[in-house]
C-alpha cells in the first residue's frame, strides 16, 4: 500500500527514466550516485517511518496533527536557519526554502498555542552534519521530501481539520512540483561522484533516523 502509494503520486522529471536505470543499475550492481543513491538509502526507513506515523493513520484527526506539527516544529526548528544560511548552488534558492519552521509556528497558533506555549515546547538537539555541501544535500532531501508526503496528508486530513489552516501541509502550493524538480535537478549535478554521494546518503539516513527517534519520544510515531 505504501509503496503503491509512493509509486504513482505526483509524477516528476526523473521519474520514469530513472527510475528503470536505478532498477538496472542496482541488477547490474554498478554504483549509483545522486539522487538515486538518496532513494537506495533511505527507502526501506521512510517506508517504516510513513507506516508508523500516526498522523498518516486512516483514523488520525486533530489531536494526531496537533501532536505531529508540535514534534515537527521541535525537530526542525533547532537547526533550519544553519541549514539554508550555509552556502548552496545558487539555483536551489535556498532562502525561499528557510521558511518551514515559520509554517509550523503559524500551524500552531492556528491549533490554539499561544506564543509561550509554543516556547515551552521540546526542542531536539541537533547534531546532524552540515558541514559540507553533501552532507547538507542530504539533510535538505529528507525535509523538501516531506513535502511529497504531505500533499498527500493535506488531502487526507484537510476536511477534518477545519476551520484550521494548514500551511505545513499546504507546503509550497502551486511552486511545489518545481521546487522539487530544481532540488532534484541540483542534487544530481552536485553528488555525481563516488564521495559526495556517499556523503549525502549517509547523512540522509542519519536525518530520517533522527527524526524518526524524535517522533517516537515525542508520541508522534
Ligand atoms: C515527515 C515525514 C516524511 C518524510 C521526512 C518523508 C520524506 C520523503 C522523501 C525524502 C521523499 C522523496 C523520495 C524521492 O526521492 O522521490 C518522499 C516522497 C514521497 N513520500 Fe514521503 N515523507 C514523509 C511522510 C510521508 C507520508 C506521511 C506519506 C504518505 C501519506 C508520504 C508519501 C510520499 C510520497 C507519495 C512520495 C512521492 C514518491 C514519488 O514521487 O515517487 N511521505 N518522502
Amino acid at each position: 500500500m505504501m509503496l503503491h502509494l509512493r509509486n504513482i503520486f505526483i509524477p516528476h522529471i526523473l521519474s520514469t527514466n530513472t527510475v528503470s536505470s536505478f532498477r538496472w543499475r542496482i541488477f547490474l550492481n554498478d554504483p549509483v550516485f545522486g539522487l538515486m543513491r538518496l532513494r537506495q538509502a533511505t527507502q526501506e526507513i521512510h517506508a517504516a517511518f510513513e507506516f508508523e506515523l500516526k498522523v498518516a493513520k486512516p483514523a488520525a484527526g486533530k489531536n494526531d496533527y496537533q501532536i505531529f506539527i508540535q514534534a515537527m516544529w521541535g525537530w526542525l526548528s533547532p537547526f533550519e536557519k544553519i541549514l539554508w544560511q550555509a552556502e548552496w548552488p545558487h539555483e536551489i534558492d535556498a532562502l525561499s526554502r528557510n521558511g518551514k519552521s515559520a509554517w509550523l509556528h503559524s500551524d500552531l497558533r492556528s491549533a490554539g498555542l499561544q506564543d509561550d506555549d509554543i516556547a515551552a515546547l521540546p526542542l531536539s538537539s541537533c547534531n546532524l552534519d552540515m558541514t559540507s555541501p553533501s552532507a547538507r544535500f542530504g539533510v535538505a532531501y529528507v525535509i523538501e521530501g516531506a513535502q511529497l508526503g504531505s500533499q498527500v496528508l493535506a488531502k487526507r486530513l484537510g476536511p477534518i481539520l477545519q476551520p484550521w489552516p494548514t500551511r505545513w501541509l499546504t507546503g509550497y502550493g502551486a511552486e511545489s512540483s518545481a521546487k522539487w524538480r530544481q532540488f532534484m535537478l541540483s542534487a544530481e549535478t552536485s553528488l555525481g561522484s563516488e564521495e559526495a554521494s556517499r556523503i549525502a546518503a549517509h547523512s540522509a539516513r542519519q536525518t530520517f533516523t533522527s527524526l524518526q527517534s524524535w517522533f517516537h519520544l515525542q508520541g508522534a510515531a
